[in-house]
């Protein structure tokens, strides 16, 4: 089979599976955006008992890994089905991104305070890594529809 032959079928391909691709992708980063809120949970658990906060490293890991991949979880053509995603996600995605980023470098701030067993170290930087969660919700989230 001619190259453009296979290339045809796999965009018509595309083409048909898109909208359930885009629902995929959805569901994905949804249920990964809820993981990340019971990590924070679990995070806010420790440090309101005053507890230890070294094994939190592990879980502030994941939502390292997971934040990095985030910006990938928002294609285009993912804005709209059973989604919150706000099109500001694609008319402005440097915003997006450095909303991101931001909240990657709050982690990693909270990474190293976990790492140290500093209670109230780490209770601070839990803030500011809250505070940055609600610094993209608020331009690139809507409210439930
Ligand atoms: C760069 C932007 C961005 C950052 C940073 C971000 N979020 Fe979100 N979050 C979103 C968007 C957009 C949605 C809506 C996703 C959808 O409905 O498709 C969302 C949805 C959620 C949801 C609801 C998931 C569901 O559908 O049930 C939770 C929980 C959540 N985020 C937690 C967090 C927490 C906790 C943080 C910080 C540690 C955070 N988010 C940081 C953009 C972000």
């Amino acid at each position: 089979m001619k190259a453009w032959l296979i290339v045809g079928a796999a965009l018509a391909a595309i083409g048909t599976a898109g909208t359930a691709m885009a629902q995929d992708v959805i569901s994905q980063r949804r249920d990964g955006l809820r993981g990340m809120g019971r990590h924070m949970e679990a995070i806010k658990a420790v440090t309101d008992a005053r507890g230890d906060t070294r094994p939190l490293v592990a879980r502030i890991d994941e939502m390292i890994t997971f934040y990095n991949g985030l910006p990938a979880l928002f294609p285009a053509g993912s804005g709209t089905g059973d989604t919150r995603a706000l099109p500001t996600i694609w008319s402005d995605r440097a915003g997006f991104e450095q909303a991101n980023a931001n909240t990657v470098t709050q982690l990693t701030a909270l990474r190293a305070a976990a790492a140290s067993g500093d209670v109230a170290a780490t209770t601070a930087a839990f803030g500011q890594t809250g505070a940055s969660c609600g610094t993209c919700h608020r331009p690139y989230r809507g409210p439930a529809r």
